[in-house]
């Protein structure tokens, strides 16, 4: 049990990659919130719904004060909820742009300005930001999704040395998927996911399970040496 005793705060854990995410680390011994402002499409032992719209700065205060006061700590944070809103450049909406960077970026930041110094108050932490291909390749129509996901990059090394610069061991560490069969995926045309599918080594899309595998990884022990660190979980992915 790699996580035996951990609390663990999984963002958009309702479904998709945060759903797999939370089951694996309850299966893995923590204690697991999934924090969504959508439905939760599944039951699991040891997982427990809070809603949570992580663009909303005062009630990501009130998050962490109620997650703290009810299971005492958080130790592992993933910062997996994310949207986009797809457009070519010269059409993209403010709405558009603001909204896609309101939750994949400022909701990342709007949790960790909490989360990341109580992680040095209570001696460690591992926090897990769920970045893209996108944001390491770019892809035409995603300016907005592009640069929240490059933006985490950033974001992941600055707190990587942030929340350690006393020496305490937390670490801050990012997961680029490629294309992964989830709901996002909805909007986008199936001969456009066949092509992407042929982009990659290994000829096919990506199981959200297989990005929930490194994430598990990555909030255990086992990872204890990495931090500030992008891993593509892509199948050799180039865009
Ligand atoms: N599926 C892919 O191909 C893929 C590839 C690369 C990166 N990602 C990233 O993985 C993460 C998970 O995506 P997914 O594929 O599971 O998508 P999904 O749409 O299935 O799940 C996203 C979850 O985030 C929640 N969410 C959205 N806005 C929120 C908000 N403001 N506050 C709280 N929760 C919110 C949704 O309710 C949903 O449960 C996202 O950050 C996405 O950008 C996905």
């Amino acid at each position: 049990m790699k996580l035996e005793g951990k609390v663990a705060v999984v963002t958009g854990g309702a479904q998709g990659i945060g759903m797999e995410i939370c089951k694996a680390f309850a299966k893995a011994g923590a204690k697991v919130i999934a924090a969504d402002m959508g439905e939760m499409k599944y039951e699991q032992e040891n997982v427990s719904y809070f809603p949570l719209n992580v663009t909303d700065v005062e009630g990501c205060k009130k998050f962490f004060d109620d997650v703290v006061a009810e299971f005492g700590q958080i130790d592992i944070l993933v910062n997996n909820a994310g949207i986009t809103r797809d457009s070519m450049t010269r059409k993209m909406t403010d709405e558009q742009w603001n909204l896609v960077l309101d939750v994949n970026l400022k909701g990342a930041f709007n949790l960790v300005r909490h989360i990341g110094p109580q992680m040095e108050t209570i001696g460690g932490g591992s926090i897990i930001n769920i970045s893209s291909v996108v944001g390491v390749y770019g892809n035409i129509g995603q300016a907005n999704y592009a640069a929240t996901k490059a933006g985490i990059i950033g974001l992941t090394m600055t707190w990587a040395k942030e929340f350690a610069r006393k020496g305490v061991p937390v670490r801050v560490n990012a997961i680029a998927p490629g294309y992964t069969m989830t709901d996002i995926l909805k909007t986008v045309p199936q001969d456009l996911l066949d092509k992407f599918a042929q982009m990659t080594m290994l000829k096919r899309l990506g199981q959200p399970e297989e990005i929930a595998n490194v994430a598990l990884f990555l909030a255990s022990q086992d990872a204890s040496y990495i931090t500030g660190q992008t891993i593509s979980v892509d199948g050799g992915m180039r865009l």
